[in-house]
């Protein structure tokens, strides 16, 4: 049993409304009824890891559309760890091997079969990219018309990619994703258009499952902090909310902190949060590398400020170097490959140890929430150049001498 609750005045909406936000304004939420769930977690001990796994606590009530998403690993990072100095084993639960690289997919599986459960004909989104390139995938598998909204020119080229091949109708604004964000809204209460960006409070719920296999993963513990990039803000607010619900029902007797990094042009909760706000003040320019949390105005940005005050965690900003030095990191270290938003947590990580607001001995899980094929482009314009020469043995062999004695960086200057 459940409903829609909104979090500002508490009002209760039928779970059949389509509707994302009360009528007083606030944001909405799920509103679950534990007592009717009649599960124990020694049930869950030997099924694997996904997001359907945890069916029980998620509203919906027919076939779920799916392609397998969830179940994604959980790495203990012993070289990096190394690197920075913490004493705890640290964790990347890596979202970016979800079936279209970003954890997007866990959201999407649940809103898409919430949109064919309540009839709806088309969905639609506005989208820094991977939401869109998700929402693709899964009205492709549910034969479900696609609608997308894009910041013209500053999508990653992987994401675009993904959202034309699967038949999603494209369209470009000469705006940014906050003007797109309102665009979609506006048409998808005029039209009678299904809306999967985070203010559908159904979405949120595919995604608390980040906080549900974690806690599985680590035997139902909860580490003590969760460090993951803040764009939109779903998903810190959905991940707090799993370990919220898990807490409650006394599967785990803690929730972690939960920790937002934004992107130092882009970064209005992080504003909010060091003026002890509860809600934001819009950026009208943002800027990033990091495209996908290239946000002025997060529409859930007092769900996740919320988040997190109520766990006592922190938000703090990086730059756009420190974000690139931070995937060239993970990339080299543990051989994961992440996107620029991702790699955002990672950097925050290191910024607020090294400033001595994360203690050496905290157990932290980042969330690296989307694949570094997403932006290829990124990718090539922040390393050396690959090194050219003539189609000759001897020619390879001499680079290879070169390797055994310098670094790439030294070898390009010489080529
Ligand atoms: N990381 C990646 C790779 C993302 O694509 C996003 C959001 C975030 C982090 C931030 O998550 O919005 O829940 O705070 N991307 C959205 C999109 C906005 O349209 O793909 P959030």
């Amino acid at each position: 049993m459940y409903s829609l609750k909104c979090i500002k005045c508490g009002k209760e909406y039928d779970k059949r409304s389509v509707i994302y936000n009360c009528d007083c304004g606030g944001l909405l939420e799920v509103k679950i009824d534990f007592s009717s769930i009649d599960i124990d977690k020694d049930d869950y001990e030997n099924i694997p890891l996904s997001v359907w796994k945890y069916k029980e606590f998620l509203p919906v009530e027919r076939e779920p559309i799916s392609i397998k998403e969830g179940g994604t690993p959980l790495y203990d990072c012993k070289r990096f760890s190394k690197l920075i100095g913490l004493k705890e084993p640290f964790y990347v639960k890596h979202e970016g091997l979800n079936p279209t690289g970003s954890f997007k997919d866990r959201g999407m599986t649940v809103g898409v079969t919430k949109a064919i459960e309540l009839g709806m004909k088309i969905v639609a989104c506005a989208s820094t990219g991977n939401t869109s390139a998700s929402l693709s995938v899964y009205g492709a598998k549910a034969g479900i018309p696609v609608v997308v909204l894009l910041p013209g020119g500053k999508v990653a080229l992987g994401k675009v990619a993904q959202a034309l091949i699967h038949g999603a109708k494209v369209i470009e604004i000469k705006g940014n994703f906050d003007d797109a964000l309102e665009i979609v809204m506006k048409l998808c209460n005029e039209e009678g258009i299904y809306l999967l960006n985070s203010v559908n409070p159904y979405r949120l719920e595919g995604q608390k499952t980040i906080g549900y296999e974690i806690a599985d993963e680590l035997n139902w513990t909860a580490p003590d902090r969760i460090i993951l990039p803040v764009g939109n803000a779903g998903n810190i607010s959905a991940i707090y909310k799993g370990f919220k619900e898990l807490k409650s029902i006394g599967w785990i007797d803690r929730i972690p902190k939960m920790t937002g990094i934004q992107a130092e042009g882009s970064a209005p909760i992080v504003k909010a949060f060091k003026d002890h706000k509860e809600d934001i003040m819009p950026e009208k320019n943002p800027e990033t590398i990091a495209t996908a949390i290239r946000i002025g105005n997060p529409i859930n940005a007092i769900k996740a400020l919320q988040a997190i005050y109520e766990s006592k965690g922190l938000a703090e900003m990086v730059t756009d170097e420190e974000i690139v030095e931070a995937q060239k990191e993970l990339a080299k270290l543990e051989g994961i490959g992440i996107e620029p938003a991702s790699a955002s947590s990672i950097a925050g990580l290191k910024k607020l140890l090294k400033n001595g607001l994360i203690d050496k001995d905290e157990r932290v899980v980042c969330i690296t929430t989307g694949n570094l094929l997403k932006d290829p482009e990124e990718v090539v314009n922040v390393c050396n150049k690959p090194i050219v020469v003539e189609t000759k043995l001897d020619k390879v062999k001499k680079v290879l001498n070169l390797i055994k004695q310098y670094n790439v960086t030294q070898i390009l200057q010489i080529y």
